[in-house]
C-alpha cells in the first residue's frame, strides 16, 4: 500500500522538476542568444553572461541526472513489481497430492500467465465452440456438428470426474494403440474435432490450436510429468454380469434424459437463453469412431454427470440405468466411422467395448458393443 502511493508521487516530483529544469535551461539559452547579438549590450554584460553561461549548464546537467535517476527508480519499480508476482504466483501455485481430488488452477496463475490471451481464447473455444466453427461461427463456420467441447468436458474441462483434462499436459505425448502412434496433443484434440464434433481436423499450427494448447498447459499447472490426477477422466461403472438392454434404457431415456435432450434425441433449446440442449444422437450428433460410442465411456460419462446436477458423489443413475441409458442412446442412428480402415493397426489392442470386427478373439460384435464384458476382459487376461 504504502509502496503504491509512494512510486506514482514520486514519479510525479521527478518528471516535474526535470520538465522545469529543462524549461528554465531552455529560457536561458534563449536568453544568451538574445543578448549577445546586441554587441554593445554584450559587451558590457561579459560576467554576468558567464554566470547565466554556468548555470545553464548546471541546470541543463541536473536535468540529464534526474532523468538517468528516474530511469533507475522506474527499473527499481519493474523489478519489485516481477518479484511480487513471483512470490504471489507461488503462494496460489497448486501442491500435487495423489489423495485429493484435483481441481483447475487459480485464474490468477492464467491471469499473469505470458499467454493470458491465448488461455482465455482456449477456454472460450472449449465452452463455446459454436461460436467458432458452428453454423455461423466466425473462425470457420459450418465446420462441426451441434456439440461444444463442454459439452463433454464439462466446466471447460475443469470438473472432477467430468471428463477433464488435468492429465493432458502431464500424460502425452503417449502411445494410444487405436492410431498405432505415437499422439500428440493437437492430434488429441484433432480426434475429438473428427469424431465427438463430426467435423474437420484444426491447423495444428494455427492460433486456435495454439490457445486450446495454452488452456490445457495452464490447466496442468502443477501436475507432476506422467501423473494422473485424483477424478481425472470419467469414472469406472462396475460390469454388469448381463449385457446392456437398450429396452430398459428406452424407460430410463423417457423419464431422465427426454426433458432436456428432446424425445428424439435431438436436442432442445434452452429456455431464455440461445444456447442448446445437446443432441444425443442423429445427423449433428457425435459420429461412431467417438469415445462416446464406447458403451463404457458413455456410462462413466453419464454416471457422474447426468441428468444435469448428478456429481459423482451424488449420482443420479443407478449402475443398471447408467449401462442401459447408455446402450439405448448408442443404439440409435447416428454419422459412420470415417475410420474403420485405418483404427486400430493391431485388432488385439482393440478396447474389450470396441464395437467393430474384426476382433482377436471370438466374440461377436454384438457382445464388444452391449457386453457383457466380463469374458471379454478375462479372455485377454490370459
Ligand atoms: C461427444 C462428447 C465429446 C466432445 C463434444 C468432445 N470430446 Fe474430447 N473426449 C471425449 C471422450 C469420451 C474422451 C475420452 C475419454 C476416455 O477415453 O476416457 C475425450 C478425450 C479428449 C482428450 C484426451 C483427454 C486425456 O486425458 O487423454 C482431449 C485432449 C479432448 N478430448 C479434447 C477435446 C476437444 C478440444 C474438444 C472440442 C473440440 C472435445 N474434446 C470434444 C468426448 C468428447
Ligand atoms: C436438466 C437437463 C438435462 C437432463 C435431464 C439430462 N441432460 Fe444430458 N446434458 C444436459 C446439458 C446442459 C448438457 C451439456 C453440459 C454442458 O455443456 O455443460 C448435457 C450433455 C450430455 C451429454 C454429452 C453431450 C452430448 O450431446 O453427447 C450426454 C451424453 C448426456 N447429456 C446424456 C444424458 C442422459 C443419458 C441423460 C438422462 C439420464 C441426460 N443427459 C439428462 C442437460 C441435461
Amino acid at each position: 500500500m504504502e509502496e503504491s502511493f509512494y512510486y506514482p508521487v514520486l514519479w510525479g516530483v521527478i518528471a516535474a522538476l526535470t520538465g522545469a529544469l529543462i524549461w528554465v535551461q531552455g529560457n536561458l539559452v534563449f536568453y544568451l542568444k538574445t543578448v549577445s547579438r546586441n554587441a554593445m549590450l554584450a559587451g558590457q554584460c561579459q560576467r554576468q553572461m558567464r554566470y547565466l553561461r554556468v548555470l545553464r549548464l548546471l541546470l541543463a546537467g541536473g536535468a540529464v541526472l534526474l532523468t538517468i535517476g528516474g530511469m533507475a527508480a522506474a527499473f527499481q519499480d519493474y523489478q519489485l513489481h516481477n518479484c511480487r508476482l513471483k512470490a504471489q504466483r507461488e503462494a496460489v501455485w497448486p501442491r500435487y497430492d495423489a489423495q485429493v481430488f484435483w481441481t483447475a488452477p487459480d485464474d490468477f496463475l492464467a491471469e499473469t500467465d505470458q499467454s493470458a490471451k491465448a488461455i482465455g481464447y482456449g477456454r472460450d473455444l472449449i465452452a463455446h465452440t459454436q461460436d467458432y466453427f458452428g453454423k455461423n461461427g466466425v473462425v470457420r463456420p459450418n465446420s462441426i456438428n451441434a456439440l461444444n467441447c463442454q459439452n463433454c468436458h464439462l466446466e471447460a474441462g475443469s470438473r472432477v470426474f467430468g471428463n477433464n483434462y488435468f492429465a493432458v499436459e502431464s500424460t502425452y505425448p503417449q502411445m494410444r494403440a487405436r492410431s498405432g502412434s505415437l499422439e500428440t496433443i493437437p492430434k488429441r484434440i484433432n480426434d475429438c474435432f473428427e469424431r465427438s464434433l463430426n467435423g474437420q481436423a484444426l491447423d495444428t499450427t494455427g492460433p486456435e490450436m495454439r490457445a486450446i494448447l495454452a488452456y490445457m498447459r495452464w490447466l496442468g499447472t502443477g501436475v507432476p510429468k506422467g501423473a494422473k490426477p485424483k477424478g481425472t477422466g470419467l469414472v469406472e461403472v462396475p460390469f454388469l454380469q448381463r449385457a446392456a438392454d437398450p429396452h430398459r434404457g428406452a424407460q430410463v431415456y423417457a423419464s431422465k434424459c427426454a426433458s432436456c435432450h428432446g424425445p428424439g434425441g435431438q436436442g432442445l433449446p434452452m429456455p431464455e437463453s440461445a444456447r442448446h440442449y445437446p443432441p444425443l444422437w442423429g445427423e449433428r450428433s457425435y459420429n461412431q469412431a467417438a469415445g462416446l460410442f464406447r458403451l463404457s465411456r458413455f456410462a462413466g460419462y453419464v454416471k457422474a454427470n447426468m441428468p444435469l446436477g448428478a456429481s459423482y458423489d451424488n449420482p443420479q443413475l443407478t449402475d443398471e440405468e447408467a449401462w442401459d441409458v447408455a446402450a439405448f442412446v448408442n443404439a440409435q442412428p447416428r454419422p459412420p466411422h470415417p475410420f474403420l480402415a485405418t483404427d486400430w493397426p493391431d485388432v488385439a489392442k482393440k478396447n474389450f467395448d470396441h464395437p467393430f470386427g474384426p476382433y482377436a478373439d471370438t466374440f461377436p460384435e454384438k457382445q464388444h458393443k452391449f457386453g457383457p464384458f466380463a469374458p471379454i476382459i478375462a479372455f485377454y487376461k490370459k
